[in-house]
This record gives C-alpha cells, structure tokens and sequence, in this order.
C-alpha cells in the first residue's frame, strides 16, 4: 500500500514537472509601432499582402554602414537584396554611390537605362547568352558599357566564350575576374588559372581586365574563428594580386576594381589593411531575418511584409484525426487561429507576438494558419507582419513596395521586372 502511494505520487510529480515544462505563453497585441502601421496601411487603402519599407530605418542603416567604411572602401550597392530602382535611387542618393553590383540580366537593362551614370559590376559569372541578350534589348545612348560594364568571368573558357562575343558583336568589353578566396563557389582556384585567363584578355582586342572580385561570406558563416578565416581569404585574396600585378607588369590597371564583402563580413573590415578597395553590401539596409547576425547588431530591421487577417477562430481544429484540441491544450501559444491573406513566403511571424505556423496543419499559399495565445486579438481585416528570411526573391512577389514614413505610406515603388520595358 505505502509503495503503491510512493508510486502515484512519483507519477503524480512527474506529471507536475511535465506541465511546467509547458511553452510559455508568449502571445499579446501589436506594438504601438506596429499599431501606427496598420493605420498607415488602412489609410492607404492597402488589401493584399505588401512588403513595407520603413524609409527611416533604412536611412538609418546607411549610415550606419557608412560609419564604418568611413570613407576607407568605395561601396558598392548590392542590387538583388534592394530589387527595386527608385529604393536603389535612394541608396545612391544616400551614399552617393553609383556603383552597383547585379546577378540578372533583365535587371542590368533595367539599370542601365534607369541610371545611365551608374558602374555595374556582374556578382557572377553569366552564360555568354544573357551578355548577349544584354547587348540586343539595351536601347538607351548614355550608359556607355564599354566603360561602365564589368562582366565577372570565372573560367579560361568563359573568357574565350566573351571575346569570341565581343568580335561577334564588335564592342569592347570589361572583364572582372572572379577569384576563390575560401568559398568554393567557384572562381579562378590557382595560379595557372588565373594567368591562362590574363593571357587570354591580354590577346583580346576587345577585352579589358579591369579587376577581381572575390566574396567571402563562408567568415562568419562557418564555425570557428572568423577572424582566422578573414586573414586567410585576405591572404589568397592579396596572393592572387601579387601574381597579376607580376605577371601584367604595366599593363596592371590604373583605376583596379578589387571588390569583396557582403553584408554579413563588412564590419569585420573597420580596421586594418585589406587588399581590396571596393566592399558590397546590401541586404544589411533592409535586414531580413536572416541577417541577425552578431556581425549586424547595430543594423535595425527595415522591412517588412503585411497581410491581411482572413478568418479568426477561438481554437484550433486539425482535419482528420483532431489533434488541434491536444495542440492547444499542451501549448497556450496554439489556443487560436487565424487564417492570413496568402503566407508559405520565405517570412517568419513577427507581429502580434508569439504567433507561429502549425505544422500539422501545414503551410498554405492562398491562407495560411497561423496560431496564438489568447492574449492576441486580432479580428479579421487586422494585420499581421512578417519579417522576410531575404530580400531579393521575397521583394518581389507582392507588387509596388509601401514605403512607411512619419506614420504614413509616402510613396509606392516598384519593384524590378523581368519584361524588358
Ligand atoms: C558576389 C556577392 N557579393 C556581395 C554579396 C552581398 O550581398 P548582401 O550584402 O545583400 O548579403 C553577395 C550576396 O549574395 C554576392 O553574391
């Protein structure tokens, strides 16, 4: 008998311990922020998904990554994490910087058109077909590529494959060498490599060698000492100047192009001597979530994605076997659901708090479940913000950007597109 009582209470206390192992409740309303939000959005006569920007954030950003390249690098503008011309004219204004680094071809002729002053730089290497289409669906007169073009080539072949275009096409070409400083994502990977591509440019009439590009974002990716490996890409980085400038003597260009950086490494560059003059940088300006890296602590998130609350329900229910009833009981934060104006982007739930996909219920295009506690209020047409994984593919699915500014929605910008205008 007294064993038997040992034993309840010992399942008794062990059942006691599991409940207060219980997820925290962590639901609650909108932030006075988010609140001033949704009324700028209301006002705006907004009813579909919209990726927002805050316009102060984002100045903010800038000059935070201004003060820190304090005037020691060139910047230049990564244009896939910032998709949209009028935000990258605001990013030139704000950094007087009219360099730009593109990965697409559709958005070069964009570019090139909208900002005939601007230098671009390839961020990879581009089939000699895209270059090609490049040449054939530019109309404007201003931006002149033989100067303002750099095409980023990564192999022997690639090289002979761009000057083989540019006899076929009788145009002069800049030619940005892209070099393996530690990422293995491609790019020239040795010596040899390396002076087969600067003999073949060499012996091309039309093509000019303008400079290296070599990004290093594996630094603070990988586990161990990103300072070891920042001294180490640096190292393979500066080896491959030493052995172009040896191997070009004279013909070492005048204004080099030795671009690096990215978001994520860009400040691990605020002191010392790097062999590099130029650093990208781009998603740090409207930080998606990804981006909440140690490394971007004093960057302020920028950008959001708003979307409309469809359907409100005071539990959750999971077709099928029920389980929704279990869920919500074990977990407060799954007490209710709300069905979302679209969702299953690359986002994750930011206001209300608290609130979180189901995964038994699954993700949705068309309406998303999202669940939370009873402390969030939302009715139906309320809003609920996300915060983009990335950038560059998520800015591009909701149409005109709503760009937040002094509690309203000042202006709508368009984001970049495939069609050739
Ligand atoms: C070549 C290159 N440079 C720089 C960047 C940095 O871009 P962001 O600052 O948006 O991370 C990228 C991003 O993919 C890249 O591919």
């Amino acid at each position: 008998m007294k064993r038997r009582s040992v034993l309840l209470g010992g399942l008794a206390g062990f059942l006691g311990l599991g409940w207060l192992l219980r997820p925290k409740e962590l639901g609650g309303d909108h932030s006075p922020y988010f609140e001033a939000l949704s009324r700028a959005l209301d006002s705006d006569a907004l009813s579909k998904p919209t990726l927002v920007i805050d316009r102060q954030a984002l100045l903010e950003n800038v000059e935070t990554l201004r003060k820190h390249l304090a005037g020691r690098f060139d910047y230049r503008i990564v244009a896939k994490s910032l998709p949209s011309l009028p935000l990258l004219e605001v990013v030139m204004q704000a950094t007087g910087s009219n360099r730009l680094m593109l990965f697409h071809q559709p958005f070069i002729n964009e570019v090139a058109k909208r900002f005939p002053q601007a230098d671009i730089l390839l961020g990879k290497p581009m089939p000699v077909a895209a270059a090609k289409n490049f040449y054939r669906e530019y109309k404007g007169r201003t931006f002149n590529s033989a100067k303002q073009l750099r095409w980023l080539l990564d192999t022997p072949e690639r090289v002979a494959q761009y000057d083989a275009l540019a006899t076929e096409l009788d145009r002069e070409m800049l030619a940005c060498i892209e070099l393996d400083v530690g990422l293995h994502r491609g790019g020239v990977q040795n010596d040899r490599q390396l002076i087969t591509m600067l003999e073949k440019i060499q012996r091309s009439p039309q093509l000019t060698f303008c400079g290296f590009m070599g990004y290093e974002p594996h630094v603070t990716k990988v586990p161990g000492d990103a300072v070891k490996y920042r001294d180490r890409a640096m190292a393979s980085y500066s080896h491959y100047v030493a052995v172009a400038k040896e191997f070009l003597g004279d013909a070492w260009p005048q204004n080099v192009l030795l671009n690096a950086g990215g978001s994520p490494t860009y400040q691990m560059y605020n002191e010392g001597d790097y062999p590099f003059n130029e650093m990208s940088a781009g998603s740090c300006l409207v930080k998606p979530s990804d981006f909440d890296l140690p490394s971007l602590a004093d960057h302020g998130v920028a950008s959001y994605i708003a979307t409309p609350v469809l359907k409100r329900l005071d539990n959750l229910e999971i077709p099928g076997i029920d389980v929704g009833g279990l869920q919500s009981w074990w977990n407060p934060n799954r007490a209710r659901t709300f069905f979302t104006y679209g969702g299953f982007w690359k986002a994750k739930p930011e206001s209300p708090p608290g609130l979180s996909t189901n995964p038994l219920f699954g993700h949705s295009s068309n309406q998303e479940m999202l669940n939370g506690s009873r402390n969030i209020n939302l009715q139906p047409d309320d809003w609920v913000f996300l915060r983009p994984t990335q950038s560059e593919f998520v800015f591009l699915q909701f149409g005109d950007i709503a760009v937040y500014e002094n509690g309203s929605i000042s202006q709508h910008w368009p984001v970049f597109s495939e069609q050739a205008s």
